[in-house]
């Protein structure tokens, strides 16, 4: 569903509130807001799946999701959170599962306009970098540690 320019507040709110966006001034929220597509998942649904090639980034709305990969949780996350850019900075397939846990909303950018937002964005590649190194080396060390 591609948003409205009514929604487009609504939208610059919720980037206010995520850390990632922290720093962008007002104008260039509404033209980041704009290159989102909002999109509903049931409990259950596969928002994600490992071995895909990535052509999505999500920001997550409402709700909860579940990193799995090979049956084991890597993480849940929330409202604020983000997932998918691993595969969109690296071109390689999906490195797990992205599941959500009951009723979810995100706001997703096609691989197209997240390139582009990181590329005039270095502040919000830096802060992507620093998550991404951090979720890697959660992802690499052995279960129960
Ligand atoms: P990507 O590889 O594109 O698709 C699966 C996504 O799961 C990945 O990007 C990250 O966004 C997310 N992910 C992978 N490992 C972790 C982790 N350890 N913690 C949180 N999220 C993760």
């Amino acid at each position: 569903m591609k948003l409205q320019g009514s929604e487009t507040k609504a939208i610059v709110g919720m980037l206010q509130k995520a850390p990632l966006w922290a720093g962008l001034n007002e104008k260039e929220l509404k033209v980041i807001a704009r290159s989102f597509k909002e999109l509903k998942y049931e409990s259950g649904d596969f928002i994600v799946h490992k071995g895909e090639r990535g052509i999505g980034f999500y920001l997550i709305v409402d709700g909860t999701v579940e990193v799995r990969t090979d049956g084991r949780v890597l993480s849940k996350l929330g409202p604020g959170q983000f997932f998918g850019e691993m595969s969109l900075l690296d071109g390689q397939p999906r490195s797990a599962d992205v599941v959500a846990l009951e009723p979810s909303k995100c706001l997703a950018l096609s691989s197209w306009n997240f390139n582009s937002i990181v590329s005039d964005y270095p502040k919000i590649a830096l802060k992507m970098l620093k998550e991404c190194v951090r979720r890697s080396r959660i992802s690499t060390q052995p279960p129960g540690e």
